[in-house]
């Protein structure tokens, strides 16, 4: 590793003996190398895909998704088991959500908590049963509440104050009786990115643990709310189990408190487990941190001599994202000479910040490699970048790739499977691409790619009329039409 000055401040990584290899943590079970060293993705080379479906692509292992949501489904389940207690697992669809998704999870147990009306219209959309969603967000509106209430939602985690008034309002009018989470704030501080971390103080979710009491007593004497129980998440990408200890050990004793009051069916403790974007990552597999977070809640509750209450859980990332490959076509290298000891091979995909924005936004960390052959070039530092105007598109910092990498070979990014797709953007007019999944050898579309026309569609400046010749609508006409 060199001790030169960097002109970003991330570690270089350590050369890898074979810049070819797929490191088992960051790459879908399926993934292997054929014969040619093509890499192969649930079945199907890269190759292959790139001719049916061009580039950038987004790529889904389906199998690798169910395998994970029945791994963490059975991991909280005989965590809470051991308890005498059962676990219902959300998923938290920000992660990657659409219809076949939505209904993946849904075949293999889980429930799903969506956090705006377009994320609840795409879940019933897929015919997901409402009394299996959760409903999230700190502003939902009253046309995202109504909407909720009519379709006979699950739950609604409530966030603030004006939250639950208007809330108690919708229910009182429509006759209706709802379901309802408190989500509060731990005060805990998750080792992760700060944008990130959400129960720290600072912050714009939930009511603080003061406050609680006073807003379950609200809800308790309104008819038409009914009090679940207590929602707590900490934050996202997280490796330990400390954190969410210490959050629970929090909220166990402001839940032993409030049962003074009656009965809690439920306890929430959120979503957040992280996963492996580089083969150093090393995080908490989900059997330990299951193990970890359920005994902690089952000891407070045996030092304050209460039950177990069932316990509920919202994973997005540790379902979604290792089931996820980008494939991008190399179009330029470039050399850069950073300083004495220090050349860089800055590689150009056909994508960037619009298909893969956390590198931009939490400084997100990922790896990359040759997609359609292996090589025996000697290994150089690259960092791979998008197409995009500004210098911070980036969409692997630092990686070794084989230094003979050209135009035309096909890049595969691993581990982008949660929000990339759903953090996706049309920056500089780049069209989102298309996600196919893959299952049993077979490749489908389960979301189109994006084409110019679709974005120009929503350009209203198209209805004016052209000047004579000139077919770009003047500026007064198309403030005029719009
Ligand atoms: N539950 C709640 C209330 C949440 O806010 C979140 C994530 C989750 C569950 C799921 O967290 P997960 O298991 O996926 O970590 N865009 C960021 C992550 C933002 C997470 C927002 N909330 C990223 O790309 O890292």
């Amino acid at each position: 590793m060199s001790a030169a000055p960097q002109s970003r401040a991330t570690p270089v990584p350590a050369a890898p003996d074979d810049a070819n290899d797929l490191p088992a943590s960051v790459w879908p079970e399926a993934a292997e190398r054929d014969e040619h060293g093509v890499l192969v993705l649930g079945g199907i080379r890269a190759t292959a895909l790139r001719e049916r479906f061009g580039t950038p692509l987004y790529v889904l292992d389906e199998d690798e998704v169910r395998r994970a949501a029945r791994r963490t489904l059975a991991a909280f389940r005989s965590a809470a088991g051991a308890h005498g207690a059962q676990a219902r697992v959300y998923y938290a669809g920000k992660a990657f959500l659409s219809t076949e998704v939505v209904r993946w999870v849904m075949e293999e147990g889980f429930a799903v908590d969506v956090c705006t009306g377009g994320e609840l219209a795409v879940a019933l959309a897929a015919g997901a049963d409402p009394a299996r969603l959760g409903f999230h967000g700190n502003n939902k509106s009253v046309r995202e509440l109504e909407r909720a209430v009519e379709v006979g939602i699950g739950s609604i985690v409530l966030d603030s104050w004006i939250e639950l008034e208007r809330l108690a309002a919708i229910v009182e009018r429509r006759d209706a009786r709802q379901a309802v989470l408190l989500r509060v704030s731990s005060g805990v501080h998750a080792e992760t990115h700060d944008f990130l971390a959400t129960a720290h103080e600072d912050q714009k979710f939930g009511f603080t643990l003061e406050d609680a009491p006073a807003a379950v007593a609200r809800i308790r004497e309104l008819d038409g709310l009914e009090f679940t129980g207590l929602h707590c998440h900490i934050g996202s990408q997280i490796f330990g189990t400390a954190g969410f200890r210490e959050s629970a050990a929090r909220v166990v004793e402001l839940h032993a408190e409030l049962l003074a009051g009656g009965d809690i069916p439920v306890l929430n403790l959120g979503g957040g487990f992280g996963i492996a974007y580089r083969p150093e990552d090393d995080p908490t597999p989900i059997e330990a941190l299951a193990t970890g977070i359920v005994d902690a809640v089952a000891q407070e509750c045996a030092v304050r001599g209460i039950p177990v209450p069932h316990l509920a859980f919202e994973p997005g990332r540790a379902i979604v994202g290792k089931a996820g490959v980008t494939l991008y076509e190399v179009g330029t290298t470039k050399p850069v000479q950073v300083d004495d000891a220090l050349t860089r091979l800055y590689v150009s995909v056909d994508g960037g910040m619009s298909d893969n924005a956390r590198p931009a936004l939490y400084g997100a960390q990922y790896s990359a490699r040759i997609a359609s052959r292996t090589s025996d070039a000697d290994p150089v530092l690259a960092r791979v970048v998008g197409k995009h105007c500004e210098s911070g598109d980036i969409v692997v910092d630092a990686e070794h790739l084989p230094g003979d990498v050209a135009p035309g070979d096909l890049l595969a990014v691993p581990a982008t499977g949660a929000y990339c797709f759903s953090l996706a953007n049309t920056y500089n007019y780049v069209p989102r691409p298309p996600v196919v999944a893959l299952r049993g050898g077979e490749a489908r579309v389960i979301v189109r790619g994006e084409t110019v026309d679709d974005l120009l569609a929503r350009d209203a400046g198209l209805t004016a009329t052209p000047t004579e010749g000139n077919d770009m609508p003047r500026m007064s006409q198309r403030s005029e039409t719009t």
